[in-house]
């Protein structure tokens, strides 16, 4: 099915099942530990072999030489795989560095090793015993020095990158009566997820089996083939399960292409948990940035310039932190720029996490918009309120398919009590505790994504729903469910959902809040087929027939949907396209975050209060998982404020505190009352079912609403993240 058209009436606006907060269906699989997760696959290997991940020990440079010998003969070990043994391996499409380094080494705790034994506790003994001597290089870890004479990004392929502008930024600016220009700074962040990166592999002849833990499993098998150089129908991904992702799992990650290897030297299936330690500097992480925001208004707050520059690193061959994109679309301004410089740096990989571009750049535009409300003596609302753009800025004949940004943050301040706000920082006192509220706008993208399903509908009039689709914890398996019982008139408890199997259609995947909406439209469109193939069946001749409760009914005849089944099971299968519709119409999701926050006027340690966030993003397909998506992603923004940062070490280039006891994140003790709201809406511009995505938004912006809560509880104004307590100082 292709959407070319913004979305008519459909089945789906019945919202009898979908729209309702049904519980997780997964929720009692996972919280009675019987959901299998990847490196619980038991009964698909009951002798599989143990892998342990060897890192390197330098950042850059080359492996001179590597002793194996005491290794291989430590007890129960059945082997050991180095690059050197490995054969050609190749990239994935979406890595940057080698997945198995050896003998060049282009980031710290790059694998180089996997050693394979009967137990875990063999193969994490003999992996003691592997001596590795290194040549170490010189390498650029310093994102400062390295921006000095970093390039701009955004040109075309070997060519020189551009600024994107529009009007005359530098005239605007400089002839504007009130102006800030600030710099902000996000450090590196680390994914952080529960469960580690996990895979199974198993081979059976030349067919490779690997349940792993992956958001994006087209991405997955596409890139595992590739990276082992065997055809891709020869690889089957599953992973019904994810304990976490963020990003980090969006794509193949070392696990699994050393489990593959180890499971073939040593002809057994082999399961390899990447250890904690490794995780940090293994994987691919959030790049810090260098924001320069420059924002010029008239005096009664009308923006009329705005400028917005961010500086990141990565690998050779990686990509920038997008984090300007918000600033192309959020507030209005005839004089623009954005900006984005990307240095060569030499530590681990940087990419998607968490709402990459606007997570960090809304940390920053958010900061410099409360900056800019003080000094035009603006109420932060009003002034936002006063900036609303109902057209993209840069391209005014192209209009946002829906926008409530205005009532999202009128809605949000009556109902926190935003009126109470001192807008003097410094002022409210509450025993020792120094009290501010700061609020902030939130925005995130929709995309668009191709989406595919497979539906069956069995004798026993059950539906089976089969796609690729990840559950990552957000609530897959549940609203596909809900689509799926929506279309067919069949109750939830007569769906069944089985996801992540490269053996079925392929989804869009989870990742970039585009899973929801678009997974769900593609089993949409599955189920319009479905109820064709239904319909001809039970001879019907109109297309314009009611199923509910287990009946299909068109004109004044209704027949029992398992009619149709009665000489035997009906299977269809679709996809959901997409047109230029999202080129006509922006597609956005927007909401305001309300922070109250008390910050210790003797020690600096600042606690939440309370959060409050109201959010306008489309149909809501399943209010309570969005309302935990939202209060996650919230709680990920308190991380980002004042918690999460990797740490540097710029001699020897790995970000030291590479576990869960150095690296910081929210627990719920440091989360107090958590409010969100939806606003109603449906959006007919992006699918059919007229939904876009909660799961990031509920992340952008946040971070400065904390931050700008902590400015109006102390005073001051603390720029560099996280807003750890010596910078009050
Ligand atoms: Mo998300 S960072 O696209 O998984």
């Amino acid at each position: 099915m292709k959407f070319t058209e913004p979305a008519s009436a459909n089945p789906i606006d019945r919202m009898t099942v979908v729209g309702r907060p049904h519980d997780r269906i997964d929720g009692p699989r996972k919280t009675t530990g019987t959901a299998a997760y990847a490196y619980e696959r038991h009964a698909e290997a009951p002798n599989a072999a143990y892998g342990w991940i060897i890192g390197a020990a330098i950042a850059k440079g080359r492996i001179r030489s590597m002793n194996l010998d005491d290794a291989r003969g430590a007890p129960g070990v059945l082997g050991i795989v180095t690059a050197a043994e490995a054969g050609k391996l190749n990239k994935g499409n979406f890595n940057t560095a080698k997945l198995l380094g050896g003998p060049e080494i282009d980031h710290y705790h790059q694998a180089v090793a996997i050693v394979i034994a009967e137990s875990f506790e063999q193969a994490r003994a003999a992996a003691g015993l592997v001596r590795i001597d290194y040549d170490r290089a010189k390498g650029q870890y310093d994102l400062d020095e390295a921006l000095k004479t970093a390039p701009l990004t955004g040109g075309e392929e070997g060519k020189p990158g551009k600024e994107d502008r529009t009007g005359s930024f530098e005239s605007a600016f400089g002839a504007a009566p009130v102006k800030l220009d600030a710099e902000y700074t996000t450090p590196d962040h680390s994914h952080a997820m529960m469960e580690p990166f996990a895979s199974l592999a198993i081979w059976e002849g030349d067919q490779l089996t690997v349940w792993t833990s992956n958001q994006m499993i087209a991405w997955g098998r596409g890139d595992l083939a590739k990276t082992l150089g065997m055809p891709k129908e020869k690889v089957r991904l599953i992973s019904p399960y994810v304990g976490g992702g963020f990003g980090g799992k969006l794509f193949l990650r070392t696990d699994a292409v050393m489990a593959a290897l180890g499971a073939k030297a040593v002809g057994r299936p082999v399961k390899v948990a990447m250890q904690r330690p490794l995780m940090a500097n293994n994987a691919t992480h959030r790049p810090a940035t260098t924001q320069r925001i420059r924002i010029g208004a008239t005096k009664d707050g009308a923006i009329q310039a705005i400028a917005h520059e961010s500086g990141s690193g990565d690998q050779p061959g990686g990509g920038p932190e997008t984090a300007v994109n918000q600033t192309k679309l959020l507030y209005a301004g005839p004089n623009r720029l954005t900006a984005m410089r990307l240095a060569v740096l030499n530590l681990p990989e940087g990419n998607a996490m968490r709402a990459p571009g606007e997570a960090p750049g809304m940390m920053a535009l958010e900061i410099a918009m409360d900056e800019m409300a003080e000094k035009l003596g603006m109420d932060p609302v009003a002034f936002r309120v006063k900036n609303d753009t109902q057209v993209d800025p840069e391209k005014p004949d192209r209009r946002f398919s829906q926008r409530q940004l205005v009532r999202c943050l009128e809605e949000g301040a009556q109902r926190f009590g935003w009126s109470q706000r001192n807008a003097r920082p410094a002022q409210v006192r509450d025993g020792r505790w120094l009290v501010g509220m700061g609020v902030a706008a939130a925005f995130r993208n929709h995309m668009n994504m191709k989406s595919g399903a497979r539906v069956t509908l069995n004798k026993d009039g059950r539906v089976v729903v089969e796609t690729d689709m990840t559950d990552i914890g957000t609530g897959s398996y549940t609203i596909i469910a809900q689509t799926a019982a929506e279309m067919m008139g069949v109750p939830m408890d007569a769906v069944d959902v089985r996801l992540g199997d490269s053996d079925y259609p392929v989804s869009a995947g989870s990742g970039g809040q585009f899973g929801a909406a678009n997974a769900t439209a593609g089993v949409y469109a599955a189920c319009v087929k479905l109820r064709e193939a239904v319909a001809q069946r039970l001879g019907f001749n109109s297309a314009d027939l009611n199923f509910a409760d287990g009946q299909v009914t068109g004109g004044n005849r209704s027949v029992a949907l398992r009619d149709a089944v009665a000489s035997g099971p009906l299977t269809a299968e679709d996809r959901i396209e997409f047109g230029d519709l999202d080129k006509t119409w922006q597609l956005s999701t927007f909401g305001a975050h309300f922070v109250e926050v008390g910050v210790d006027a003797y020690t600096g340690v600042t606690r939440l209060r309370r959060m409050l966030a109201v959010c306008a993003a489309g149909r809501i397909l399943n209010p309570k998982a969005a309302r935990s998506q939202m209060i996650g992603a919230m709680t990920m923004g308190v991380g980002s404020a004042l918690m999460e940062e990797l740490a540097v070490d710029k001699r020897f280039g790995f970000f030291v505190n590479h576990d869960l006891a150095g690296y910081e994140v929210p627990v719920h003790a440091d989360i107090p009352h958590q409010e969100v709201i939806f606003l109603e809406e449906a959006d007919d511009k992006a699918n059919p079912m007229k939904a876009k995505g909660v799961g990031e938004l509920g992340l952008c912006g946040v971070g400065a609403a904390v931050a700008n809560a902590v400015y109006n509880a102390t005073g001051v104004r603390i720029r560099d993240y996280p807003l750890t307590l010596e910078k009050h100082l």
